[in-house]
């Protein structure tokens, strides 16, 4: 597969580049909270910049729900998600080249847009979502944006299971024109990475997988491709109480997936100890952390409660069996690491990550438990922190492949 590296001087100087990033940072009211998934696509931009390409950067940012009956409703969606203050962090980041914005997604004040930009500059174009055709991958959406393009690259590695206009319609037209499609710096760093928990050499067992999250329906294709491919799967997180029901333990109010209840029970009989549940919980009378609230650590739980974080003892046992490893993929707090009451076992994970430094390839697979690791200070301490939560699981669940990836091919 071609990558920005292969492309020459020759190749970019003075064409226009249409880079599709991942810029869905956290923000609000346009404030960012997080501009990492900005500075990691740096190194593709920047080397793009140097040799005198015109960069058309495209993103989408949030949802905007097409399906709202209410006009007024789906232009508050538009404002709440407008691109322009990423542009604003961008011009931050690289004060030296200039960053134009178009607020627009289509016509001809972007046609206009992106004839303007000069060698070296850097066009950031509004929210891809704008567009209703962009999630259904429209095929004259992408006609219309591919004809903006001389080049295509593709470095949003959150977005490319998303087979949407901006990220598989494009490249598929350009490349069937015969113009240069290739991977940015982020996609082959992701995709390295990933592949090696998705390909599993004998040297990277014991192969551990940490599952999290709030439904077992959620992640049943995931569990299904680790049952194959992993030595151990520990298992955190709300989806565990399902788990635990489905084995016959009390779970008291904790939250159940009651759909995947089945699924569970054969998970179990299927996975015998391959799959590793809690022991014990912190459990709460109140989810709101309100005042007088009970919390408190119990192996069974009472009606009333609700389990909020994995116990003392799990922790430990989870430590021994993270200790072993000498691959780890994980995706998916232990508890609800929001509140600091509850933030003890994934804390523990994250140590015992740390305790594997030098001695294990560990990878976390972004999403909520990659923002715990950042706020905990331990993201030094991983082989590899994904920018792509949903990615990263699709990419291990398929077998390594990826809709944004596969069209590079
Ligand atoms: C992400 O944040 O996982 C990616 O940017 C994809 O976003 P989406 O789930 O809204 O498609």
């Amino acid at each position: 597969m071609l990558t920005v590296k292969d492309l020459t001087k020759e190749q970019v100087e003075g064409k226009r580049v249409y880079v599709r990033v991942d810029f869905n940072v956290p923000q609000k009211d346009g404030v960012i909270r997080d501009n990492n998934r900005i500075r990691a696509a740096l190194k593709t931009i920047n080397d793009l910049v140097e040799k005198g390409a015109r960069v058309i950067l495209m993103s989408h940012l949030g949802k905007i729900k097409w399906k709202e009956p209410d006009a007024a409703k789906i232009e508050a969606m538009k404002k709440a998600n407008n691109m322009a203050p990423v542009a604003a962090a961008l011009q931050e980041l690289v004060p030296d080249v200039k960053v134009h914005f178009c607020p627009e997604t289509r016509g001809e004040k972007l046609k206009a847009a992106v004839d303007a930009l000069k060698n070296g500059e850097i066009l950031l174009v509004q929210n891809t979502r704008y567009e209703k055709g962009e999630e259904k991958n429209d095929p004259e959406l992408a006609k219309e944006w591919a004809s903006l393009a001389d080049v295509f690259v593709m470095d949003a590695f959150g977005s490319a299971h998303r087979a949407h206009a901006s990220t598989v319609g494009v490249p598929s037209i350009l490349k069937a024109e015969g113009k240069l499609v290739a991977e940015g710096y982020l996609m082959i760093k992701e995709v390295d990475n990933l592949t090696r928990c998705v390909e599993v050499a004998d040297g990277d067992r014991p192969y551990v997988a940490i599952l999290g999250g709030l439904k077992v329906s959620d992640k049943i294709k995931v569990i299904d491709t680790l049952l194959r491919k992993c030595d151990k799967i520990i298992i955190g997180g709300a989806m565990a109480y399902t788990f635990k029901l489905a084995k016959g333990d009390k779970i008291g109010n904790s939250f159940l997936d009651a759909d995947s209840l089945d699924y569970a029970r054969k998970c179990l009989e299927m996975a015998g100890d391959k799959l590793v549940l809690p022991v014990d919980s912190v459990v709460t009378d109140s989810f709101e952390p309100v005042e007088g609230r009970i919390v408190k650590i119990v192996d069974d739980i009472p009606e009333g409660f609700e389990g909020v974080d994995i116990g003392p003892k799990t922790q430990e046992l989870y430590k021994r069996e993270i200790a072993k490893a000498k691959m780890i993929f994980w995706n998916g707090p232990m508890g609800v690491f929001e509140q600091p009451e509850f933030q003890a076992g994934t804390k523990a994970v994250c140590e015992a990550i740390k305790d594997l430094e030098g001695k294990a390839f560990t990878v976390c697979g972004g999403g909520d438990s990659a923002s715990a690791v950042k706020q905990f200070g331990f993201k030094e301490s991983f082989s590899h922190v994904s920018t792509g939560g949903g990615a990263s699981l699709e990419m291990i669940e398929n077998d390594g492949s990826l809709p944004g990836v596969d069209v590079l091919k």
